[in-house]
């Protein structure tokens, strides 16, 4: 679906906006595991490239889980691991994978937001927009996706997958869900 090109030409272009909006300034990268681990670290790393760019990088990852091992969502999030840097006074970048219904990333919105950041911000890699539940928009996109199910890059089918390097449809005849 995407090659590892495309996928870090979205990436540079992540960088490139978020550059721009924060040049100058301390920066929070928040990964959200355990998808966004490529996209975190892919990211960070271009992030330091760019000049002008933020001042500072500081990493770090919550852990949240709405799928578990189905292809559906639950409906509902679940906080498995905090952050260990606070959110008070910092900008703030949430670093996604992927948004879809976009429960994950209305949930994190909520949660940080109530924690007092200077800015929230947030950036996935892909946007699929066609199954949204709540009302909620990435700030920086890299890429649309199809309203396919995809692996790779840090998405999963079952805890499988995560490694390949490039974005990939599931075939149908893998991807059945008792669920
Ligand atoms: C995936 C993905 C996002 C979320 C987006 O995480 O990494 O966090 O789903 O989906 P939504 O917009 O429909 O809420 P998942 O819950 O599968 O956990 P994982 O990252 O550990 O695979």
């Amino acid at each position: 679906m995407f090659s590892e090109a495309e996928i870090a030409a979205a990436i540079r272009s992540l960088a490139e906006q978020i550059a721009r909006d924060h040049a100058g300034e301390d920066v929070l990268l928040l990964g959200i595991l355990k998808g966004a681990v490529h996209v975190l670290s892919d990211l960070a790393r271009e992030l330091d490239q760019i000049q002008p760019g933020p001042s500072r990088l500081y990493l770090d990852v919550m852990a949240v889980s709405s799928y578990g091992n189905a292809s559906r969502s639950s409906g509902e999030v679940r906080l498995i691991q905090d952050t260990t840097h606070a959110i008070e006074g910092r900008r703030v970048v949430i670093v996604e994978d992927i948004i879809d219904n976009g429960l994950t990333l209305s949930y994190l919105n909520a949660l940080l937001s109530a924690r007092k950041p200077l800015s929230l911000r947030s950036a996935v890699l892909l946007d699929k927009p066609y199954r949204r539940i709540a009302n909620v928009k990435a700030d920086y996109v890299g890429l649309t996706c199809p309203d396919e199910f995809i692996v790779g890059y840090g998405l999963d089918y079952q805890e499988r997958y995560r490694t390949l390097p490039y974005i990939a449809k599931l075939r149908p005849d893998i991807f059945s869900d008792p669920d």
